[in-house]
């Protein structure tokens, strides 16, 4: 595919067998990122600032906090990108920000950012869908191509989605309610863990029974999804103890077997209905364990299964610069608007 640099609108070949390298800004959340990445596939430069820190004093994510964070973070980690991919700013081929869904006021910094990067050195530029872009991280480091189906799980979605080709996919079922990792989030602190709760969850849940207590699973229609009543069930359970004999590792473990089961159950029926023949998990939630482990279950009935390496599963700018490679539908223009939710 063809862009064109801003100033003097020279053509410049994306994805046509010139090596190129795109530079990628991502801030929709609570990392300050920037990436370069040669061809899609190949990262060769990782920055990512995480602002973890500053908001589990708050038990969640403060946007107005981030955003001021994104701002200090920002040059240092373009920099630090420069500095390890060893390119000059006249050396790369375009440059990528990250367009939404997101925190509107931290969007704003990383994709300004990219903006002035492409204008000052005459490049193009690449607005990217936050949620495509974590699709791509399966396209680091890998061979794979369209089709396959993908089971896309952050902290804002949860989708079962038809991979058709690099740019045509379909939405074939997404939650009617909380977000996976939100699910996950939410459990946490019911239980008293830090934020976030997630990844701390999932270390729990490794050393409990995933058998001591049934929870309910939600009946929804086709693809879709439900996890409120799902936390509501485990509020119940948490309030029917006393905090001390709480047996907190089976209730972890319980809650990530029937989240798990659920979310593998429904992905390998689309699997089944569509007949493709791989299979790749995406975002925050695909660097869970038990997920991981259901999903790469699938390998034993004949699927290629993928999942990004656990750095680039939660957000971070290679998966930006890989989408702004493979996927056509971008946000080329300049004077693209960031947005917070999915459009
Ligand atoms: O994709 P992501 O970095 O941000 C969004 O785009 O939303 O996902 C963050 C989410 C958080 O809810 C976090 O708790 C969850 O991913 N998460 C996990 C694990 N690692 C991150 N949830 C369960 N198990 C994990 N190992
Ligand atoms: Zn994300």
């Amino acid at each position: 595919m063809k862009k064109y640099s801003l100033l003097t609108k020279t053509p410049v070949d994306i994805g046509t067998g010139y090596d190129n390298y795109i530079m990628a800004i991502e801030t929709s959340c609570d990392e300050t990122a920037c990436a370069v990445v040669k061809n899609g596939r190949e990262v060769i430069a990782n920055v990512v600032a995480s602002q973890i820190k500053t908001h589990a004093q708050y038990g969640g994510v403060i946007p107005e906090i981030a955003a001021r964070e994104h701002l200090e973070s920002i040059n240092f980690v373009i920099e630090q990108a420069f500095y390890q991919s060893g390119l000059k700013p006249e050396e790369i081929s375009a440059f990528a920000g990250t367009v939404g869904p997101g925190l509107v006021g931290s969007l704003l910094v990383g994709l300004n950012a990219a903006k002035t990067l492409a204008l000052v050195n005459d490049k193009p530029f690449i607005g990217v869908n936050h949620l495509n872009a974590h699709l791509c991280a399966n396209y680091i480091d890998t061979d794979l191509k369209p089709p396959f189906m993908a089971l896309l799980v952050s902290g804002g979605h949860t989708q079962i989605i038809d991979v058709k080709s690099y740019t045509e996919q379909t939405i074939l079922g997404e939650t009617i309610d909380d977000a996976v990792g939100e699910a996950y989030d939410k459990v946490a602190r019911l239980i008293g863990l830090p934020y976030p709760g997630g990844p701390m969850l999932d270390k729990l849940a490794q050393q409990g029974n995933p058998h001591a207590f049934k929870l309910p699973e939600a009946k929804v229609d086709g693809y879709n999804f439900s996890f409120s009543g799902l936390k509501t069930a485990v509020l119940r359970l948490v309030k029917s103890f006393d905090k001390d004999s709480m047996p907190v590792n089976d209730i972890c473990a319980s809650f990530q077997e029937t989240v798990s089961s659920t979310l593998v159950k429904k992905l390998k029926r689309a699997l089944e209905e569509k007949g493709y023949k791989q299979v790749v998990v995406a975002g925050g939630v695909a660097a869970n364990s038990e997920i991981r482990r259901k999903v790469f279950d699938l390998e034993k009935e004949g699927y290629r299964v993928n999942a990004p390496a656990m750095k680039y599963c939660t957000d971070n700018a290679a998966m930006v610069a890989s989408c702004a490679y493979f996927n056509e539908n971008t946000f080329d223009d300049v004077n693209v608007e960031v947005f917070s939710r999915v459009k």
